[in-house]
């Protein structure tokens, strides 16, 4: 009888709410096409979810007819380097599945006080009434992730009848996210209407700080050359004044410092007369503070040191202890491969793009490092996917940094840093989402010979790797065909018997490849006895037999243990493999296989690398399972 009485009451409230809801129509319906347009517009930008094109909703205005609405964060104080917090909704009269929340930052959700922005808007021929949701959510959650939201478990009295029943009830619901220090101000808006009709119902009074901005972060260490002897260290922190990196006994370095702005972006994707703004440049810019990055010089090669970052004016980071790799031209090297990692939730969110494997794969990489098993690690493109959405770099370094850290992290341009049209990649799609490689380039500096032209060598023990752009120009003639051509004739195979030539997308999969490619690169590779090839781009595990213009020169043999054993004493030609594994949605293969295709894993994980002088041996570690799923050998005598 209390209860009925209750529901009642409620149900009278939902209808003057359903009521409201059916005077809205009229100018829904008239935003209605121009917003469907803009969608489509952007549709191929980067990755196509209902979450990615909210930005270009606009915002309804809620009936605000509900005085008991709440949403309240739980924390103490300012908020710290990196933390889960509790965000709870309670008030509710009748929680709906379209109910969620986002986490916004800059602490301003309203494009009315975006300078600037309504003119891209406008741009993309988006002539819906303003405002649109200023910025990209960093992230959002349907509350019905709490289970006890739509049967309304977690319900209070709000108003008691004269007889002492509950006449209005309310239900709450209660949200954890993983905050990490993006330095500026965050606050939690909760909407209803789904991610396609949102509209504010109430948003957090006062927004959170981060009690230091300018924490010395993400710290993450690269190879500047094959000595071993220095490295590199980059990191995020939202002060300019130069900073320190600590190390050894007494050494220090000052830190230079860089960063970019929304100015450097790409923003020339066209649609007929139409320039589209990239996410980069309009609402998925979000300001990336100051990166920080100092030479650690005097080291010697695998060998133990330790290292902090900061300043005491900003603080510094905790003492981290690192390994640097063996010197090109040693005995051994183990090294990590993969390709496409990029960053997943760990609060399990909804991001512009999410890819579910990372987090399994960088686990266990992280345990390798830890364990001592890793000298270096190669991170062949599509870093980190954040394609304009830049606050999720942020978010990827944070996951990286415990690997990172501790040992060389080396990388490779991909599609999703670099391309863009009309921007100078070989490639026109616009796949970085306006970033144009130049985020990329700041995280991630690599010993190229200059800005923009993102290719390298190096050696570390027996290996000597030539790491390309497959995403600039590599036809005949150009600069970096040239230079490949010249970087790998000039190896000295008695100092580095292996060479390992490595880039971005494939040669050969049976998911098919770029015939140009294969036709312009392949041949420099035959020529200077290549031993193995590695890229990613595909999302998925395969090698191929001694291969060369798709033909099989030579297939491997079984050694005592029942491994693949190419023998490279007498050359035939590389073997190549992808490793586009590591994070990304894995993709099938074909049924009808090439009959060069020797091995075909479609699971997350990456590929462990160990050599000495006169083996090679890869091995791919499934990292849900950590079996080795697959295992080949490449011996010189
Ligand atoms: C998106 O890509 C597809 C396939 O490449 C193409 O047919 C389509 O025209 C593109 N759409 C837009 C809006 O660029
Ligand atoms: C909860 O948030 C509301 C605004 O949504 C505020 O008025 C109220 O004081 C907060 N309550 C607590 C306990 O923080
Ligand atoms: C949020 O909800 C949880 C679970 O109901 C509760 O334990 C916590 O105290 C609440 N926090 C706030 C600030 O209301
Ligand atoms: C947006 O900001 C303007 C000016 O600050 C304000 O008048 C308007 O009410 C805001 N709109 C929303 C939806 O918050
Ligand atoms: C080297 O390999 C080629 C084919 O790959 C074969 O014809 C030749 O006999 C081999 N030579 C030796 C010495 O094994
Ligand atoms: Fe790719």
């Amino acid at each position: 009888m209390e209860q009925r009485a209750t529901t009642h009451h409620v149900h009278k409230l939902s209808f003057i709410l359903l009521i409201l809801s059916l005077a809205f129509p009229s100018s829904s319906f008239e935003l209605r096409p121009s917003v469907a347009d803009s969608t489509f517009l952007h549709s191929n930008d980067t990755a196509i979810s209902d979450f990615r094109v909210l930005n270009r909703r606009a915002l309804f205005q809620c009936p605000d007819l509900n005085p008991y609405l709440q949403i309240n964060v739980t924390t103490q104080g300012d908020l710290s380097d990196e933390q889960f917090i509790t965000v709870n909704v309670s008030g509710v009269l009748v929680p709906s599945d379209g109910d969620w929340v986002a986490m916004v930052s800059p602490s301003f959700s309203n494009v009315t006080t975006c300078l600037g922005s309504e003119a891209y808007y406008l741009q993309t021929g988006d002539t819906s009434i303003l405002p649109l949701l200023c910025h990209y959510p960093v992230k959002a959650k349907y509350v019905t992730s709490d289970p006890s939201y739509l049967s309304c478990k977690n319900q209070k009295c709000q108003k008691y009848g004269n007889n002492g029943d509950c006449e209005v009830r309310t239900c709450a619901g209660s949200l954890s996210f993983h905050v990490v220090n993006i330095r500026t101000n965050i606050e939690f808006v909760f909407f209803a209407g789904g991610f396609s009709t949102p509209c504010i119902l109430t948003k957090t009074d006062v927004p959170l700080k981060f009690s230091n901005p300018n924490s010395p972060l993400h710290g993450h260490l690269s190879s500047i050359d094959s000595t071993a002897t220095s490295m590199r260290l980059t990191w995020v922190s939202g002060d300019k004044e130069p900073q320190q990196v600590q190390y050894g006994d007494g050494k220090s370095q000052t830190s230079e410092v860089t960063t970019f702005s929304a100015a450097d972006m790409c923003s020339e994707f066209r649609l007929g007369s139409i320039v589209v703004p990239s996410p980069a440049k309009d609402f998925g810019w979000h300001d990336p503070g100051y990166i920080h990055t100092a030479v650690m010089s005097g080291l010697q090669p695998s060998s133990t040191f330790n290292y902090k970052y900061g300043s005491d004016a900003v603080g510094w980071s905790a003492e981290i202890q690192f390994r640097t790799p063996p010197a090109g031209g040693s005995d051994e090297l183990k090294f990590i491969v993969f390709g496409d990692m990029g960053k997943a939730p760990l609060d399990s969110s909804a991001e512009h793009y999410i890819q579910p494997g990372s987090i399994s794969v960088i686990k266990g990489m992280t345990e390798e490092v830890e364990n001592g098993n890793v000298d270096s690690i190669f991170h062949i493109g599509d870093i980190s996917y954040a394609t304009g959405f830049l606050v999720e770099w942020d978010y990827f370094l944070n996951l990286i940094t415990p690997l990172a850290s501790k040992v060389s992290y080396m990388t490779a341009i991909g599609n999703h840093e670099r391309d863009y049209s009309d921007s100078g990649s070989w490639y026109t799609g616009p796949d970085s989402g306006g970033e144009c490689g130049v985020p990329y380039e700041t995280y991630f500096p690599m010993p190229t010979p200059a800005k923009d032209k993102p290719w390298y060598s190096i050696e570390q023990g027996s290996v000597h790797f030539t790491v390309i752009s497959t995403e600039h120009d590599w036809t005949e003639k150009s600069e970096q065909y040239e230079w490949m051509k010249t970087d790998m004739a000039s190896v000295d195979r008695s100092k580095t018997p292996w060479l390992v030539f490595t880039g971005h997308r494939p040669m050969y999969s049976s998911l098919g490849a770029d015939d140009q490619f294969l036709e312009t690169v392949e041949p420099l590779l035959l020529n200077n006895k290549v031993d193995l090839v590695l890229f990613g781009h595909v999302h998925n595990y395969e090698r191929t037999c001694s291969i060369y213009n798709s033909e099989c020169l030579a297939i491997p043999e079984k050694d005592k243990n029942g491994i693949d054993t190419y023998d490279n004493t007498n050359y035939s030609a590389p073997v190549q493999a992808i490793v586009g594994m590591a994070g990304f949605s894995l993709e099938k293969f074909p049924d009808d296989a090439p009959s060069w295709s020797l091995v075909r894993i479609s699971e997350f994980g990456y590929v462990r690398a160990h050599a000495t002088k006169d083996e090679l041996k890869l091995e791919f570690v499934n990292s849900d399972t950590k079996n080795v799923d697959d295992s080949f050998i490449i011996t010189k005598k």
